[in-house]
């Protein structure tokens, strides 16, 4: 039932926010394809949406990561938002070498072809955005790998969770949403982790949605 009710919303979530021809457009304007989806795997955030959180955030001065990053898209928007150095992961090959080569030439963007299990986190603060990339157990093994590069290096990490389908895997870690914003596929969270982290500093919250 859970699935039935997440589908219809959205369903009406890409009718509400996908324009394809403006995101043709927006590829178009960039030389690059991020509009497609392929069936069972890529989706790229719509565009709207995304925009509406990148603005949201406070701070540009981080390595912001991209969990399964598909064609790169959001990359591309946070390096436009203001981000020097954007880097994403991306299981599939195919999808892969589409994001390389939109990414081919823009200074402070890259990718990398690997499981997100097996992403070897950037010893920088961070901003980590997650657009509901796969299911447990994978997210909590995601965050395991995370926390244990906290554990090591602890650092500043704003994590952006967009359709927070598995917001669990992070609550029952004890990680604290400190925003929660939209309905439905548009939901998304802010979330910190936990204090015992040693997280030496504590960005500001992430502004109200307008
Ligand atoms: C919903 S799409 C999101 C694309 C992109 N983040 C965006 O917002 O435009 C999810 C992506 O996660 C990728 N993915 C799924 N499982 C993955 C894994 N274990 N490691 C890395 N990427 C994965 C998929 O191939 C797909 O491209």
């Amino acid at each position: 039932m859970r699935d039935l009710i997440s589908l219809v919303m959205h369903l009406w979530d890409r009718w509400r926010f996908e324009a394809t021809p403006a995101e043709r457009a927006w590829d178009a304007e960039r030389g690059v394809e991020t509009s497609a989806w392929t069936i069972g795997g890529y989706e790229p955030t719509p565009l709207a949406l995304a925009r509406t959180i990148l603005d949201a955030l406070p701070r540009r001065d981080r390595t912001f990561v991209d969990v399964g990053c598909g064609k790169g898209r959001m990359l591309l928007l946070a390096r436009e938002a203001g981000f020097t150095h954007a880097i994403g992961v991306e299981l599939d090959s195919t999808l892969f070498e589409t994001a390389r080569a939109n990414l081919e030439g823009r200074e402070g963007l890259s990718v990398i072809n690997r499981d997100a299990r097996l992403f070897p986190w950037p010893i920088t603060p961070l901003v980590v955005f997650l657009y509901n990339p796969f299911e447990e157990p994978i997210v909590g093994q995601v965050v395991d790998r995370l926390e244990r590069s906290l554990r090591d290096q602890p650092r500043p990490v704003d994590l952006i969770y967009v359709n927070p389908l598995w917001a669990e895997a992070f609550e029952t870690r004890g990680w604290q949403v400190l925003s929660d914003t939209g309905a439905g596929t548009s939901r998304w969270l802010h979330l910190q982790p936990p204090s015992f982290l040693g997280q030496p500093l504590r960005p500001p919250a992430l502004r109200p949605e307008r």
